[in-house]
């Protein structure tokens, strides 16, 4: 037996050193050390032999056992490296090539925007404030001095989600939740958001697109500083050469309402973004109306505002001159990553 232990101990050495693949030691590995290899099948048999005999030659055979086991980390260590500097024979890796640059995003053109007019505010002392986009009639309308049956109603084309919800129509209602977190205390915000409307999807108008609204609430608010504030963010926004008008307006929510207006970047010469008038919209606007500062909470006696609301797409339109407002919502990164 430990004749045949020997022959099988040199076989395996020398089979294993004219290993050239992977397969080929896999199988070398099942046929001596595997649970139904060669030296498996040796030690079941130990049984066989006297007792004197069994211990002696059942050590041999782990002795060979290890050795073999040794052999073949050995030789799997060195296949190892033969097969990765092949490797790198073949793929030729250059270190000092440059990285391949990982692609990032970046925002998008609404957030952009946003962001800056943002900016601009929070140097005014506005304050961010986020509303639901899922309002219910009474925050979108009722609140905002538009009854159920009022004919202002008609301005706004709605989606409803039942017969007491709908996805918000403009920012306006944020007026409301705003107004009754911060009573008693005076309030700049602006309350930025996405808006829906059932609208016939056109260049110029889409069924979902951000506002921007602004609300201040204190004691001695005028329509002055409403102005001013306006005259800002448009110098800020667009530059300082631009000049800011008013047009008498009606909004439900505001009394008195105006239109802001600026004047377009053609100058007074008039192009087709001003559709040749020289005037530019910027937003709607004026001082919130008693029956809305009411059910905010506060009392129109004591306390006045002003508010806004303004359009994001259409600015970022005109400031990049894009023509037709679908791009924004449509994923096309051709156009996205232009910006
Ligand atoms: N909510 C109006 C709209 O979507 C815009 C607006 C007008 C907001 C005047 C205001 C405002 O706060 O004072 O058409």
């Amino acid at each position: 037996m430990i004749e045949q232990i020997n022959i099988l101990r040199e076989n395996g050495e020398k089979k294993l050193n004219s290993i050239t693949s992977s397969e080929q030691l896999q199988e070398w590995y099942q046929q001596y050390l595997g649970r139904k290899g060669d030296l498996t099948s040796l030690l079941k048999n130990l049984g066989n032999l006297s007792t004197k005999d069994r211990p002696i030659v059942g050590k041999i055979i782990n002795k060979v056992k290890h050795e073999l086991q040794e052999s073949f980390e050995l030789r799997q260590k060195a296949m190892r490296e033969t097969i990765l500097n092949q490797e790198l024979e073949i793929d030729d890796l250059d270190v000092s090539l440059p990285g391949r640059p990982c692609i990032t995003g970046h925002l998008h053109l609404a957030t952009q925007t946003l962001r800056r007019i943002y900016n601009i505010f929070q140097e005014m002392g506005f304050q961010v404030y986020e509303a639901p986009e899922v309002e219910s009639d009474e925050y979108n309308f009722q609140l905002l001095n538009i009854p159920e049956y009022h004919p202002a109603r008609d301005m706004w084309d709605t989606f409803w989600v039942n017969d007491e919800i709908v996805l918000r129509t403009h920012t306006s209602p944020g007026q409301i939740w705003a107004m009754r977190e911060y009573f008693p205390k005076p309030i700049r915000v602006i309350l930025p958001g996405k808006c829906y409307r059932f609208e016939q999807i056109t260049p110029r108008s889409e069924h979902q697109f951000y506002q921007v609204e602004g609300l201040a609430v204190g004691k001695n608010i005028r329509l002055t500083d409403l102005i001013g504030v306006m005259s800002e963010f448009a110098h800020k926004m667009y530059g300082a050469e631009r000049k800011v008008r008013i047009r008498g307006s009606y909004f439900p929510f505001t009394e008195p309402s105006i239109e802001i207006d600026m004047t377009c970047s053609c100058g007074d010469k008039g192009c087709r973004l001003c559709k040749y008038t020289g005037w530019l919209e910027v937003a709607g606007a004026g001082m919130v109306h008693p029956v809305v500062l009411q059910n905010g909470g506060y009392n129109p006696e004591e306390w006045s505002g002003f508010a806004f609301g303004m359009g994001v797409e259409r600015p970022a339109m005109l400031k990049h001159t894009i023509d037709d407002i679908r791009n924004f919502y449509s994923n096309d990164l051709r156009f996205l990553q232009q910006f």
